[in-house]
């Protein structure tokens, strides 16, 4: 069992929501503090009935306007996103967890930075906008962000057997997503539904489509890149089809070391709320007893492109990390509507990234600005 710790988890109906609430209700020591939803507010009401937070927050004000949340002894029901950074850095807190989706998680993810909370971090969006922003104000404030991204938990583990200096490289494994082993020229007429079937993890639709373009992986070079303090060339991407290795460091020595589990997002978690604590789960452990065999080989930058802006994106830093971000989000978006096709999603990206007005060290509202001008750039692309 772990020490008490009281959670704020900021976009608890989705994927990554309802796997740390699983975490919670198999964990003795863990407790929820506060809870936001921004449609889903059945599944908010339901999680409050069961886990009696002190808050929830339903950011989305239109789909609040009229629902019935009935009566919640104890909790005090927020409504509006303005009421995240409440949630995110109330002084009761001991862990926020920050899994909205996008860039949207971005503002209380800085919140909770700003009062030095410990950040269980899925939204990797937050560092990719504003990576060199969050990590300085985090060193500032003692707020110490924990990496849920199953590859950057793995690195965070792996990191452990040696020190900064030791460390030659980063190697983040990639699952390949559906299209792995599809050619090119199919990739031109990928249908939302072929997208969305994912082989491996079960996750949001937005992440799950960032997946099929390996645009996730090139999100995660640049969260990797910001997270651990690691310029992009002494970062690299395997194909790994089983998910089991999440990720490896290679020190100078020429030793790798490697992290392993079965796939299921609910590990990292527990990891992350659990820190520096290793405890018993419920998470199912590897059976070498077995047959296994682990695959590993090259992405095939040709068919993504999307990865190797995300490496272009770690190098360069500045406003292009909340470019490609805002970009990406919109094409997905569009994707998701029919009004955008699968291979255009990296090609508008690219594009959009080469017209952008680059600054080097912006701050937030220039962040903000690069974001909005972004969103706007993709409606050039698509067909309605
Ligand atoms: N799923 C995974 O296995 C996984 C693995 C690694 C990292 N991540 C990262 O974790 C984050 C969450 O992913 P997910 O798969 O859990 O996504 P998801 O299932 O789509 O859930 C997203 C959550 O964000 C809320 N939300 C959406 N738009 C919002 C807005 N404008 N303002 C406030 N809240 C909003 C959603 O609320 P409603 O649903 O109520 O609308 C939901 O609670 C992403 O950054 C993703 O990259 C996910």
């Amino acid at each position: 069992m772990t020490s008490a710790r009281r959670i704020s988890i900021l976009g608890s109906s989705g994927s990554i929501g309802q796997s740390t609430l699983d975490v919670i209700r198999h964990q003795a020591g863990l407790s929820v503090f506060a809870l936001s939803a921004h449609s889903q507010l059945q599944q908010l009401v339901r999680d409050a009935q069961e886990f009696h937070p002190k808050v929830i927050v339903a950011t989305c004000e239109q789909s609040a306007a009229g629902f019935d949340f009935g009566s919640l002894p104890g909790t005090e029901v927020l409504i509006g996103t303005q009421h995240l950074d409440t949630i995110a850095t109330a002084a009761d807190v001991d862990v926020v967890v920050a899994a909205i989706v996008g860039a949207a998680g971005l503002p209380s993810a800085m919140a909770a930075a700003k009062a030095g909370k410990t950040i269980a971090l899925a939204n990797k969006e937050t560092l990719v906008v504003a990576g060199e922003l969050i990590t300085r104000i985090a060193k500032e404030s003692g707020s110490t962000i924990l990496p849920v991204d199953s590859e950057h938990n793995a690195v965070f583990q792996a990191l452990q057997s040696g020190r900064r200096g030791e460390v030659q490289r980063l190697i983040l494994t990639a699952s390949g997503g559906p299209f792995r082993d599809c050619d090119l020229q199919k990739l031109q007429s990928v249908t939302v539904d072929q997208a969305l079937d994912h082989p491996t993890w079960n996750m949001g639709p937005k992440i799950t489509i960032d997946s099929a373009t390996m645009m996730n992986k090139a999100l995660e070079v640049i969260e990797a890149r910001w997270l651990f303090d690691v310029p992009s060339d002494q970062i690299d991407v395997v194909v790994h089809p089983q998910s089991i290795v999440h990720s490896m460091v290679e020190f100078v020595d020429g030793s790798t070391i490697a992290q392993l589990s079965p796939p299921d997002m609910r590990l990292p978690i527990q990891h992350a709320l659990t820190w520096p604590d290793r405890v018993a789960g419920m998470t199912p452990k590897l059976d070498l007893s077995q047959n296994m065999s682990l695959d590993f080989y090259p992405p095939d930058l040709e068919k993504f492109p999307a990865l190797g802006l995300g490496f272009e994106v770690a190098r360069r830093g500045g406003t292009s990390g909340a470019v490609l971000n805002a970009a990406n989000e919109s094409a997905v978006k569009a994707f998701l509507n029919r009004d955008l096709s699968f291979t255009d999603i990296a090609a508008s990206c690219r594009e959009i990234l080469e017209q952008h007005e680059f600054i080097s060290h912006p701050t937030y509202g220039q962040l903000m600005a690069a974001d909005a001008w972004a969103r706007e750039e993709i409606n050039r692309w698509t067909t309605v």
